[in-house]
């Protein structure tokens, strides 16, 4: 075993301690990303993709293309695997257990929690040793501070290789549940997409008076921003469950919305994201919470609506 007591993730290459080869699994966009990156930190880097061709870039610059995901995994004691989603990782790996078995697996694919439990246990019967990542990142992000990984599962292998996670961004720990990390990328991407999806809204009321959204966006870059400074005050409401409010209720907010709503059909577009937060509200104002926080939209989301139960 190396002496990893003296290690820091910032240390310049170490000539008398090579580094360990990395393989890996999967040249997509982020795949070839990643394999890059772990090749300009000094790790012999092997890759395999299902298509060929993808790794033609990575060859020219020195990464070994092996020519099955069997003779790429045996060419390093750590794995990491980059594919489209859960079945395609279950395809690749499925038939490597005995490969695999004492190897790490890092899995960089983006899963559901359950998923990543269910590689987890998997890995554990084969005697693969198991870390599960989430990237928050875009490919071109990948190397620089900027981009944010997310890991769960072996805590032993994030700190034994956690200089090899730095080359590809920022790593954080989440846990030895190896789907915590899952669970948080799918909590932040899907606050995410709901943000993306209310500024196609917004732009889309504006087109239809034939503003284009270049001149849209210069409002709504600085208001959502400083939107984000009131989400701390909904976390404490969501965490204290009292939704006490002196303004900003339910009944309040319920107008502004169905009036967002009713200004969008009177413009010919479509009301899907209102009427997304508009059934969030009535659901509550039903319940009879209609002079509590409109932070109370949280219990609408927070346990699946059994018909009309309300938390
Ligand atoms: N791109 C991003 O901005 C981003 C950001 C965060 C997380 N991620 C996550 O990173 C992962 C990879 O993303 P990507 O952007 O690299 O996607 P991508 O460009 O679409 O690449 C998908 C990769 O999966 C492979 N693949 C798909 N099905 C397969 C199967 N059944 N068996 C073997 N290989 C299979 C593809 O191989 P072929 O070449 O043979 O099709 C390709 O290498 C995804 O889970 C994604 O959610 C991506």
């Amino acid at each position: 075993m190396p002496d990893h007591r003296n290690h820091h993730p910032n240390q310049h290459p170490d000539h008398h301690h090579p580094k360990p080869p990395v393989t890996v699994l999967g040249l997509g966009a982020m795949g070839r990303a990643i394999a890059d990156a772990i090749h300009r930190g000094g790790h012999p880097t092997t890759v395999w993709n299902r298509t060929p061709g993808r790794a033609d870039a990575l060859v020219a610059k020195g990464l070994d293309l092996a020519p099955s995901p069997a003779a790429a995994v045996a060419a390093a004691p750590v794995v990491v695997v980059c594919l489209l989603d859960d079945a395609s990782v279950r395809d690749t790996l499925g038939a490597l257990g005995d490969e695999l078995a004492g190897r790490l697996v890092v899995n960089v694919t983006t899963v559901t929690p359950k998923q990543a439990r269910e590689t987890a246990a998997w890995a554990a019967e084969q005697g693969i040793e198991y870390l599960d990542g989430a990237i928050m990142a875009v490919p071109e992000m990948i190397g620089l501070p900027v981009a944010s990984i997310l890991y769960s599962g072996s805590e032993s292998a994030f700190t034994t290789h956690r200089g090899l996670l730095e080359l590809l961004g920022g790593a954080r720990f989440f846990g030895t549940d190896a789907g915590r990390a899952a669970l948080f990328d799918l909590a932040l991407l899907g606050s995410m997409y709901a943000m993306f999806a209310g500024f196609a809204h917004g732009a889309a009321m504006v087109a239809s008076e034939g503003v284009p959204a270049g001149e849209f966006v210069d409002l709504a870059v600085p208001w959502l921003s400083a939107m984000t400074t009131g989400l701390p005050g909904h976390a404490a409401y969501f965490d204290s469950g009292d939704y006490t409010a002196e303004t900003q209720s339910l009944d309040f907010n319920k107008t502004a919305v169905d009036t967002i709503a009713e200004a969008s059909r009177d413009q010919g577009i479509g009301t899907d994201v209102p009427a997304a937060v508009q059934t969030l509200i009535d659901r509550q104002v039903a319940a009879g919470h209609g002079k509590e926080s409109f932070a109370r939209i949280f219990e609408s989301i927070r346990r699946r609506p059994a018909a009309d139960r309300v938390g």
